[in-house]
């Protein structure tokens, strides 16, 4: 991942660079795609259990975006708790159907290895969407926004929104990253980190709480119970008698349950970061709840994700824009990436203005 090689996988680069062997082989997925596929051939497209509002307007655009390309979608969601059966039964079952490429929104990045061996296997080519899969060769694309880069404008904006309330330090944050099972989590935090640590360093910035390592913060399963009861200790534990000033949240859903929690205490709503311009945070926004989100426009990504399908369909090679960043234990995913764009109340409408959805929300 991301300036987050494991030793693994630093060794396995090494390898490869000492057996002369290049990181980017076998991008294709085999001869299925020199040789492209029917028009109408079956596309699977498996995504995680609907932890926040990105992943549901996903599959609607999927189903919606195949179908125009004259393709047939299979579209499907791991349920809430067996959550990783789920989403292995379900790719199993697109490879027996026969589907040409499946695209992966994985629900543990982890644990998928097996099912995408018997997808190459069978002649199929894996897209791993928005989240990376881990720890296997039989992966041969990535699109996404730029997860690292989410990370850095979330650290950013923790410090403009901080600076903005009261101008200079020392101010009080807590940390919050993602669920340990989504690759994107590590690389969230540690883009947040590049930012913020410095800050930590000078003194600038104190966690209160003494935690800082991403074990400590991390949301199991990305969801708001979680981190809602997780703001509740630190508040008794660190907050009796100091003052909140941030909290560096990985996304809207996390971010909405921290306020939650914050306000349950009666206390002042700290600066709160976020990801995925859900609707409720874009209000909270507007309401000066929450500083700030990022715009990961669902509709692009899905977009991009289809376009690669049309273009393997052809037999021919995807367009990627990064061959370096995406190790993922095994190999360097080549990649699509898209750029994500900070939002905060100053600029909300301007970044919305071509969102039906959500550009009436900044009026
Ligand atoms: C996505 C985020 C989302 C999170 C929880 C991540 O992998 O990149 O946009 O907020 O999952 O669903």
């Amino acid at each position: 991942m991301r300036k987050l090689l494991t030793t693994t996988a630093i060794a396995a680069v090494a390898l490869m660079a000492l057996s002369g062997c290049s990181t980017r082989t076998d991008t294709t997925g085999g001869s299925s795609a020199a040789a492209g596929f029917p028009a109408d051939s079956l596309i699977g497209v498996a995504l995680p259990s609907k932890t926040s509002e990105n992943w549901v307007l996903a599959g609607g655009l999927f189903e919606d975006g195949l179908k125009a390309a004259g393709f047939k979608g299979d579209v499907q969601y791991a349920g809430a708790s067996t959550t990783v059966k789920d989403q292995q039964d379900q790719i199993s079952a697109m490879v027996t159907k026969g589907a040409k490429v499946i695209i992966i929104g994985a629900a543990d990045g982890g644990q998928l290895g097996t099912q995408v061996k018997a997808a190459h296997d069978a002649g199929a080519i894996v897209i791993a969407y928005d989240r990376l899969i881990l720890n296997t060769t039989d992966v041969d694309y990535y699109v996404a926004y730029d997860n690292f880069k989410v990370g850095e404008l979330q650290g950013q904006a923790l410090l403009d929104g901080l600076k903005a309330k009261k101008p200079a330090g020392p101010y009080n944050i807590e940390l919050f990253s993602g669920s340990s099972d989504d690759a994107n989590s590590a690389v969230f935090f540690n883009g947040a980190m590049s930012v913020l640590q410095p800050k930590i360093d000078d003194g600038t910035l104190v966690v209160a709480s003494g935690q800082t390592d991403i074990k400590q913060t991390a949301t199991a399963g990305w969801k708001a119970e979680n981190a809602q009861s997780r703001m509740d200790s630190l508040l008794t534990s660190t907050y009796g008698g100091k003052t909140l000033d941030g909290v560096l949240s990985p996304n809207d859903t996390l971010a909405r349950a921290i306020i939650t929690s914050v306000k349950a205490a009666g206390k002042e709503i700290p600066v709160v970061t976020g990801q995925d311009s859900e609707a409720e945070s874009v209000k909270s926004i507007m309401a000066g709840e929450q500083y700030s989100t990022i715009n990961k426009d669902t509709r692009v990504l899905v977009a991009q994700a289809i376009d690669m399908v049309k273009v393997l369909q052809k037999g021919e090679t995807p367009e990627v824009n990064d061959t370096k960043s995406y190790d993922n234990g095994k190999k360097v995913v080549p990649a699509f990436l898209l750029p994500p764009v900070i939002v905060t109340k100053a600029n909300a409408a301007e970044a919305y203005a071509n969102d039906p959805k959500l550009s009436p929300l900044t009026k």
